[in-house]
């Protein structure tokens, strides 16, 4: 089902290291916004460019705070919130969403690139909250990258900077701790290249798939196209066969079928749905793999089936 946006406005923006915007929404009828754990995020809605996530990296409380990078490459959505937007101007978002966790485990290693830190810095304030064992590893090109300063320096020992400029990229140089997966979860989020590396070296040093913990900005989906095959709705029994160039989202919108739906590249997590009967074939980057190994759900936005039928829980 679709949720009512919330309507915000802009109480302050901010330089927060080269390239980035920090944004700090109030709820307009000044009650307190919706809470939310560390590492969800919310949906923000751009005039003309459609829905954008950014995670939340405020400290749980009644405001939120977004980073935004502008992004070179952007359809709209950075660049607008960089160069139109201001201080006093109204927003509208989406309550705040969690499929990236802090997971629990004895010892906890974040490893963040660039605008990744947002969610992993509050994880990180959280695990110190708790006095939990963890270190925050932060990679960046320049020291003029640096967002977050203040808060990076209250966690004093627990965060490691690395500066690639000086030669202290993961390329260059794999940190002890990686190289020690013992009752540790890997906790990761940046650009695609810095993801699929740390994965890889991840998985070279004893890492299982189980401990590791992402959060991806960039769909690495391949092509939704595939088999045909038929949906089926539990509560109704209304059938639609999903054709090869179409996904399962797409159908059930152009039948009236109202469902929650956001990035729309199997990232965000908004149109999981229940799966009672069938077969998923996942194409998603968002479930974990325990989720796509329980087949009872599925992202209706990519991912298809390999069985001829899947009986949705809508
Ligand atoms: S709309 Fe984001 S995962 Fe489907």
């Amino acid at each position: 089902m679709k949720s009512n946006p919330l309507v915000v406005t802009v109480i302050a923006k901010q330089f927060n290291g080269a390239g980035n915007v920090l944004l700090t929404l109030a709820n307009r009828s000044g009650q307190p916004l919706p809470a939310f754990t560390p590492g969800a995020h919310i949906d923000v809605i751009i005039p003309g460019c459609g829905k954008r996530q950014y995670s939340l990296c405020s400290a749980p409380a009644d405001h939120y705070e977004i980073c935004v990078r502008l992004d070179e490459c952007s359809t709209g959505g950075s660049r607008w919130l960089h160069q139109q937007l201001t201080t006093g101007d109204k927003l509208e978002i989406s309550a705040p969403r969690n499929h990236f966790p802090l997971p629990h485990a004895s010892r906890t290693l974040l490893f963040a690139a660039g605008i990744g830190l947002t969610p992993l810095l509050v994880m990180a304030e959280a695990l110190a909250a708790r006095q939990a064992d963890f270190t925050l590893h932060l990679y960046l090109k320049h020291a003029d990258q640096l967002a977050f300063s203040q808060r990076l320096c209250n966690l004093g020992a627990c965060v490691v900077i690395h500066y690639s400029s000086e030669g202290d990229s993961l390329r260059q140089r794999v940190p002890d701790d990686l190289t020690q997966p013992d009752n540790a979860a890997l906790v990761f989020c940046g650009p695609a290249g810095f993801m699929h590396h740390l994965q890889q070296l991840a998985l070279q040093h004893g890492w299982d798939e189980a401990q590791l913990h992402s959060e991806r900005f960039q769909s690495t989906s391949p092509l939704m196209a595939g088999d045909a095959f038929e949906v089926q709705l539990a509560s109704s029994g209304a059938r639609f066969a999903v054709g090869e160039q179409q996904t399962i989202a797409e159908v059930l919108e152009e039948a009236g079928i109202e469902i929650e739906l956001s990035c729309e590249q199997g990232m965000c997590g908004a149109c999981i749905t229940g799966v009672l009967a069938g077969e998923p074939d996942h194409r998603d980057d968002v479930l974990s793999q325990q989720e796509r190994a329980a087949n009872d759900c599925i992202v209706l936005c990519c991912s298809r089936a390999r069985s001829p039928l899947l009986v949705l829980d809508l």
